[in-house]
């Protein structure tokens, strides 16, 4: 594989060159994908719900170039931004093994996300999707063929995986199952897909209120945190939980079960983050205000018997889950009890969207 080139200037004028846009959303995992082996690929399954409101979008200049050899270019927010680079180039380089045309073209990439940027929510999810979205209706354009919308989704998704694990299940509107599991037909390690079943209206449509404990730089990426696994004590266990816990889950949305629904999920988030601490050398990415917003929660639901639940991602911030319907009580509650142990007060009233969009 050639060295790829982030060298390339970007021009004022974009005359001469090509250009494609995406948006896609984030998501966030009710079961979690930790741990992985191979090319991106999941060691269980996992479960996420697509979000509306944190978005990425990206927009791709493209035009020929004589070398054979990519050559691109990364803008974030209009601004070079080199603590990306590494991850970019590893995903172009992935992408382009995949689709060789991509090394035909000279590539300008700007990309922008509608959360704000510090607010320590991971973008890599909706970024990854949303360049992935880019660079195969590149793919398209230069062949001039449009694949069927099934086969381009599938597509889209396992071009993401390849960006980020967790950006295979972005491009999926409502809830995104990747990882295969023989409780699902259908379902691969290598793309996301959606339910084969409607989720019963007891659970969904879900909100999620993204609460910000914290915007500082997680001292351990994902990739260490997945890399860990590998030799973690306990790994083997909780693969087996987590496919248990997905098959389970499966059943209680179709059911309607909020209790159990409820009772999963805290599982995953807490187990999520009870590798991290057991891992060798332990770590933890939680924060005490985490904890805190944690108990107020548990304390509400005893006193108010509300459908309220968590999930936290790699990192301290909590993801409040409520449904649509009961959205004025809990997001009074949010405000009043809640905001106090949020970093400036900081949170993003989020729900469950509808998938990426071509601009
Ligand atoms: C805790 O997808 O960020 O959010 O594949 O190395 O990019 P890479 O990791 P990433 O891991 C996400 C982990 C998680 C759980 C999840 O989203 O399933």
């Amino acid at each position: 594989m050639p060295e790829l080139k982030a060298d390339i200037q970007s021009p004022e004028n974009k005359s001469g060159y090509n250009m494609i846009e995406w948006t896609s959303p984030s998501n966030i995992a009710l079961i979690k994908y930790w741990g992985k082996k191979e090319v991106q690929l999941p060691r269980n399954a996992s479960l996420s719900l697509t979000l509306s409101k944190s978005m990425s979008r990206t927009r791709v200049y493209y035009k020929k170039h004589d070398s054979c050899d990519l050559a691109w270019k990364f803008l974030f927010e209009g601004k070079e931004k080199n603590s990306f680079n590494e991850k970019i180039s590893h995903f172009l380089t992935l992408a382009s093994s995949f689709y060789p045309e991509l090394k035909s073209q000279e590539l300008i990439i700007e990309s922008s996300n509608t959360f704000p940027h510090s607010s320590g929510i991971a973008s890599s999810a909706s970024s990854m999707s949303a360049l992935a979205l880019c660079l195969l209706s590149i793919h398209e354009k230069l062949k001039a063929s449009k694949y069927e919308p099934s086969d381009f989704w599938q597509r889209a998704s396992g071009l993401a995986r390849l960006g980020s694990g967790s950006a295979s299940r972005s491009p999926i509107p409502g809830f995104g199952l990747w990882g295969k599991h023989p409780a699902v037909s259908g379902s691969s390690d290598e793309f996301a897909i959606p339910l084969p079943f409607k989720v019963h209206s007891e659970i969904a449509p879900l909100k999620d209120a993204i609460l910000i404990v914290s915007s500082d730089k997680k001292q351990i990426s994902s990739s260490v945190g997945h890399a860990m696994m590998e030799t973690h004590p306990f790994a083997k266990a909780r693969f087996e939980v987590a496919n248990k816990n997905l098959e389970e889950l499966l059943e209680v949305m179709k059911s309607g079960n909020r209790k159990k629904f409820i009772s999963i999920i805290e599982n995953e988030a807490m187990m999520l983050h009870g590798m991290m601490m057991s891992s060798d050398p332990g770590y933890f990415l939680i924060h005490p205000n985490s904890l805190k917003i944690i108990e107020q929660i548990k304390i509400f639901r005893l006193k108010t018997d509300s459908f309220i639940t968590f999930t936290l991602d790699a990192g301290p911030n909590v993801h409040v889950l409520y449904h649509k319907k009961d959205s004025e009580q809990i997001e009074k509650f949010i405000k009043e009890k809640l905001l106090v142990f949020c970093e400036n007060e900081k949170v993003i009233f989020d729900e469950m969207g509808k998938g990426p969009e071509k601009i």
